[in-house]
């Protein structure tokens, strides 16, 4: 954060402190947090995968729901997988983000079951290959699940840091019937993370122990 010596600088150049403090303070923290989620076993991942299904499916979480948004974990993320395949064997239909073809620096949501054609993207994650029939508009979801680095109990959410779900959610922000719902570990927790305007934060966040409603 900003030290108090910044005070005495000229705006433009206190405002450039701020940011660059923010900047390495998102970074160090974007770091531990990784490692604390890559640091888990396989069995931990396996256990903390089951219980946010059984979390969500006790909470009535995804029920009502008629297309929800997932992601195929990386990196250490928390696995909903089985919350995948819950949803599928309650008929919700489920949805994948891919790198947008066209738009830079945003996502596209395909349609995704046990029958989609997958191909790899430039981060070695598995995504849906692009047809444009199964292109779900964001706005025809009604939960939209991110996977998150880290988060604090005010529903802020840091990323890998490629601010993709941070453009492509900008223009839900009048969206009153989409529920963004943060998916991670307990250990991804953070008393408070620092903030830039361009942040979009989500209603809820969902571990293997809690519902957080922010
Ligand atoms: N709506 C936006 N318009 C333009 N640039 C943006 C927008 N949102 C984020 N960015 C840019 O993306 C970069 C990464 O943002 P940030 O560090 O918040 O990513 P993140 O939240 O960790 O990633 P993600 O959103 O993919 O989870 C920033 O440099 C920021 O300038
Ligand atoms: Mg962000």
């Amino acid at each position: 954060m900003c030290s108090v010596i910044n005070i005495a600088l000229n705006n433009n150049l206190i405002l450039t402190v701020v940011i660059q403090a923010n900047n390495s303070e998102r970074k160090q923290l974007r770091q531990q947090l990784r490692k604390a989620r890559q640091s888990l076993s396989t069995e931990q991942q396996q256990d903390a995968s089951i219980k946010l299904l059984n979390n969500i499916v006790a909470n009535n979480i995804v029920d009502n729901a008629q297309i929800c948004a997932f992601y195929l974990a990386n990196d250490g993320e928390l696995n909903p997988k089985p919350l995948i395949e819950y949803c599928w064997s309650k008929g919700v239909k489920t949805s994948l983000p891919v790198i947008h073809p066209f738009a830079k620096g945003h996502l596209l949501f395909l349609q995704y079951s046990a029958n989609s054609k997958m191909c790899s993207n430039q981060y070695g994650i598995d995504e849906p290959v692009c047809e444009l029939p199964d292109i779900v508009p964001l706005t025809q979801h009604q939960l939209i699940f991110t996977p998150l680095v880290g988060f604090d109990l005010n529903g802020n959410r840091l990323g890998m840091g490629g601010g993709y779900y941070d453009r492509t959610l900008s223009s839900l922000k009048q969206q009153a019937n989409i529920s963004l719902i943060g998916l991670a570990h307990d250990c991804q927790q953070v008393d408070a993370l620092p903030q830039e305007n361009w942040d979009i934060p989500v209603n809820k966040i969902i571990t293997p122990s809690r519902i957080i409603n922010c």
